[in-house]
C-alpha cells in the first residue's frame, strides 16, 4: 500500500522583521545574517496568534468537508506548547469541525516531533487504510532580545494530510533514527525561552547528520546519486548548507552536484523569509522545494533529514507522485511579501508581550482582524479561540 503526504498547507503570522534592520539596531554587520546565517527576514507572531491558530490556519487551507468526516487522528507536533496538559490538537480539532470519533494529541521532542508524528500516522494508515491523519507541526521560536539565536526566530505551522494513495509524496519504508542524550538546546518548564549551547548544537546537528546518513546508506544500499534532492531541518539555512556539503559525494558528476545544490537553494527560500519554525522547518523546506524547483519530476526520490535537539535525528525518503505539482501553489513568496513590516522596537513589544491576566485569570485581546483564527481572550485561565469573521 502506498502511504504518504496527500496535501500540505502552511501558515505564518502577518508580521515580518527584516534582518537588515535588526543588524543595524544591534550594531552587527548585516552580512553576518545574510551570508553567515543565510537569513533575510523572520515572521513575528502577536499574542493572538499561537500554535493553535497557526496550525488551524495551515490545516484549513488543505482540508475538504469530506476530509473532516474521514480524519480520525489529529497530531500536533510542537515545542512551544500553550498548555502542560491539554493538547493543541484538541483545540484545532474543534476549530476545524473534524468528526468526533478521532484521537487528538500532542507530540514532543524538540524539532524532531513532526517526523515522529508522520511515522505514527503511517503506521495507523497501514492498519486502517481508509482513514486519514492530520499532522500539524506548529511552533513559535523565541530566543529573546539580543540572544545569539535572535535572528533565527520565527513563527509558523505546516499541516500535512496523510493518507493512502497520496497525491504529493509516497513514503518509502526506510527510516533510520538515532538518539543521543545531550544538552544542546532545551527549555525547562519554568522558562519562556530556551537555553542553548549554540556552537555545540551545530556540531551535534552535523554529526548526527553524518552518522545517520552513513547508517541509512549502509542499511538501504543507497547513494546520494539515488536522490533528486535532500531536505534538511532548517534552524537557519547556512547550517543545512554545511550539512549538504558534508554529505556531498564528490564522485557525482558536476551536473549531478549542481542539481542537488540548485534544489537545496529552492528548499531554503521560505525559511529565509520565515525563520525557524522548529517542528515545521524541515517540512517548510520540503514545501519550498516542491513549489519552486524547476527540475523535479514524478518518481524522483527526496531524502529528508530531521533533527531535534536533545537529541533525536531521523533520515527517511519519499517519492514524488505523478501530478504532484497540481496540489501546490505558486504564489507563496508573493504572500510572504505582503506581511506587515515591523520596526525593531515594535517587534520587541509584539513578540515578547505576555498576557496581563486580572485577578480571575482573564484578559481580552484585540487587533486580530487580519488573522484566520485568533486567540481572543483568556477567560478564567481558559484560552478562547475563534474563526475570525471576514466582512463579505
Ligand atoms: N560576514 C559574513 N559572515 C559572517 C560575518 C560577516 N560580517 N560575521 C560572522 N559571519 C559568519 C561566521 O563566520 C559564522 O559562519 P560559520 O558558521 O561558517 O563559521 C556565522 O556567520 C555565524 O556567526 P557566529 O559563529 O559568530 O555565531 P553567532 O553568534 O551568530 O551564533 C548560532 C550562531 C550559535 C547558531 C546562533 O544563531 C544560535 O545560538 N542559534 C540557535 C541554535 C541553533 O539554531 N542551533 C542549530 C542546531 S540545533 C537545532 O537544529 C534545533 C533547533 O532548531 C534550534
Amino acid at each position: 500500500m502506498k502511504i504518504g503526504i496527500d496535501q500540505i498547507g502552511f501558515a505564518t503570522s502577518n508580521y515580518v522583521l527584516k534582518l537588515d534592520h535588526l543588524a543595524e539596531e544591534r550594531g552587527i554587520d548585516p552580512n553576518k545574517l545574510s551570508k553567515g546565517l543565510l537569513m533575510k527576514e523572520i515572521s513575528i507572531a502577536p499574542l493572538t496568534e499561537d500554535i493553535v491558530t497557526l496550525g488551524a490556519t495551515a490545516a484549513e487551507q488543505i482540508l475538504t468537508v469530506e476530509d473532516k468526516q474521514v480524519i480520525d487522528m489529529v497530531i500536533v507536533a510542537t515545542e512551544s506548547s500553550i498548555d502542560q496538559s491539554k493538547a493543541a490538537s484538541v483545540f484545532i480539532h474543534g476549530l476545524l469541525g473534524i468528526q468526533p470519533f478521532a484521537r487528538s494529541f500532542e507530540m514532543k521532542e524538540a524539532c524532531y516531533a513532526g517526523t515522529a508524528a508522520l511515522d505514527y500516522a503511517k503506521l495507523h494508515i497501514k492498519q486502517y487504510p481508509e482513514s486519514k491523519v492530520l499532522v500539524i507541526a506548529s511552533d513559535i521560536a523565541k530566543y529573546g532580545i539580543e540572544a545569539p539565536g535572535e535572528p533565527t526566530q520565527g513563527a509558523g505551522a505546516i499541516a500535512m494530510l496523510i493518507s493512502q494513495n497520496p497525491r504529493i509524496l509516497e513514503f518509502n519504508d526506510d527510516n533510520v533514527a538515532q538518539t543521543r542524550d545531550i544538552m544542546d538546546f532545551w527549555r525547562p518548564n519554568y522558562s519562556t525561552t530556551p537555553y542553548v549551547n549554540g556552537v555545540y548544537s551545530t556540531q551535534q546537528y552535523l554529526d548526527c547528520l553524518e552518522t545517520t546518513w552513513k547508517e541509512y546508506q549502509k542499511r538501504h544500499g543507497l547513494a546520494l546519486a539515488d536522490f533528486a534532492a535532500v531536505c534538511f531541518h532548517l534552524p537557519y539555512p547556512k547550517l543545512a548548507l554545511k550539512g549538504l556539503n558534508k554529505i556531498m559525494d564528490q564522485s557525482l558528476s558536476q551536473e549531478e552536484q549542481r542539481k542537488l545544490q540548485e534544489n537545496f537553494d529552492k528548499s531554503i527560500l521560505y525559511s529565509q523569509k520565515v525563520g525557524n519554525i522548529y517542528t515545521g522547518s524541515l517540512f517548510l523546506g520540503l514545501l519550498s522545494l516542491l513549489e519552486n524547483s524547476e527540475n523535479l519530476k514524478a518518481g524522483d526520490k527526496i531524502a529528508l533529514f530531521s533533527y531535534g535537539s536533545g537529541a533525536v535525528a531521523e533520515i527517511f525518503s519519499a517519492n514524488l507522485v505523478e501530478g504532484y505539482e497540481k496540489q501546490l501553489t505558486t504564489h507563496r513568496l508573493e504572500q510572504l511579501n505582503q506581511r506587515q513590516e515591523l520596526t525593531v522596537a515594535t517587534y520587541e513589544e509584539l513578540f515578547f508581550a505576555e498576557a496581563q491576566l486580572d485577578e480571575n485569570g482573564s484578559a481580552v485581546f484585540s487587533g486580530y482582524d487580519d488573522q484566520v483564527y485568533a486567540l481572543v481572550q483568556i477567560d478564567q485561565h481558559q484560552r478562547k479561540y475563534i474563526k475570525v469573521e471576514k466582512p463579505s
